[in-house]
């Protein structure tokens, strides 16, 4: 399985911190956010990947990253985002290097209290189709900010609502997500959203469409240092006080 860590867009919610620096740059804890995604990453059993990233400081990641051996990675690639077109158009960037294999997506402003492996072992079993990761929230006022499932009477994925006004579950919808290869064939085919983005969100409710859409809820703590400085705040202060990537 291969892995892809995206790092690009404007940050324009943690501004005017992210005008002089790319957001996943920005501390959590001791350590800027993107190695937290790595470390989630390779400790989910992964040795090889890309980098997606955009902007002015894209040279930072080199310098931080290198190659990636201190990371534990084996290989790490890196991709150029020319503008800010959505996460999956960054996907896309990456086609070439997955190829035919499977990869787990994650967004690096993601941060998860436990291991990834489990999610990435379901994704193994299930061999095709597309695995998200969900976390109960509760709070509809932090889920109109995120995307958001809704169930059918059996349990299953019915639909994936993308910042809705009334959160039709108590889920969000992580940055973390499981695909096969078929995915690129389902970007190529995005049309642009209102917001002039190619929506991950779109991707997925292809997947759920086809009946070919898995599930994991996460254990432990899930944030989004990316969604509001007070966000930001409350991922550090979770991390400082209890740490990330745990076993
Ligand atoms: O964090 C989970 C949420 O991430 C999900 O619940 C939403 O369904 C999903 O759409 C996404 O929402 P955000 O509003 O947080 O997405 P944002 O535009 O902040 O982008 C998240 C990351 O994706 C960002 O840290 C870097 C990467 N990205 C984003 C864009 C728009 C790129 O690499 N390139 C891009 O063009």
């Amino acid at each position: 399985m291969k892995g892809v860590i995206l790092a690009g867009g404007t940050g324009s919610r943690l501004y005017p911190l992210t005008r002089i620096t790319n957001k996943h740059l920005l501390p959590i804890f001791d350590r800027p956010m993107i190695a937290w995604a790595i470390e989630a990453v390779v400790q989910a059993g992964i040795e090889e990947v890309m980098l997606v990233t955009g902007g002015t400081h894209a040279g930072e990641f080199l310098r931080l990253l290198g190659n990636g051996h201190d990371y534990g990675l084996e290989r790490l690639l890196y991709a150029y985002q020319e503008r800010p077109g959505g996460i999956a158009e960054a996907l896309g960037l990456a086609e070439r290097f997955v190829g035919d294999d499977p990869v787990l997506v994650m967004l690096a402003d993601n941060i998860v209290e436990r291991s990834l492996r489990g999610v990435v072992q379901g994704f193994e079993t299930q061999g095709r189709g597309a695995r998200v990761v969900l976390s109960e929230v509760g709070d509809p006022v932090h889920l109109r900010h995120l995307g958001v499932p809704a169930f059918s009477a059996d349990g299953r994925i019915e639909r994936i609502l993308e910042k809705p006004e009334q959160p039709p579950s108590p889920y969000a919808v992580t940055g973390i997500y499981c695909y096969d290869a078929e995915v690129f064939d389902v970007v190529h085919r995005l049309r642009p959203s209102a917001r002039g983005e190619l929506e991950i969100t779109d991707v997925n409710n292809w997947y759920v469409e086809q009946g070919r859409m898995a599930f994991d809820v996460l254990e432990g703590f899930w944030g989004d240092a990316g969604e509001s400085i007070e966000a930001y705040w409350a991922v550090n202060d979770f991390v400082r006080a209890h740490g990330a990537n745990k076993g």
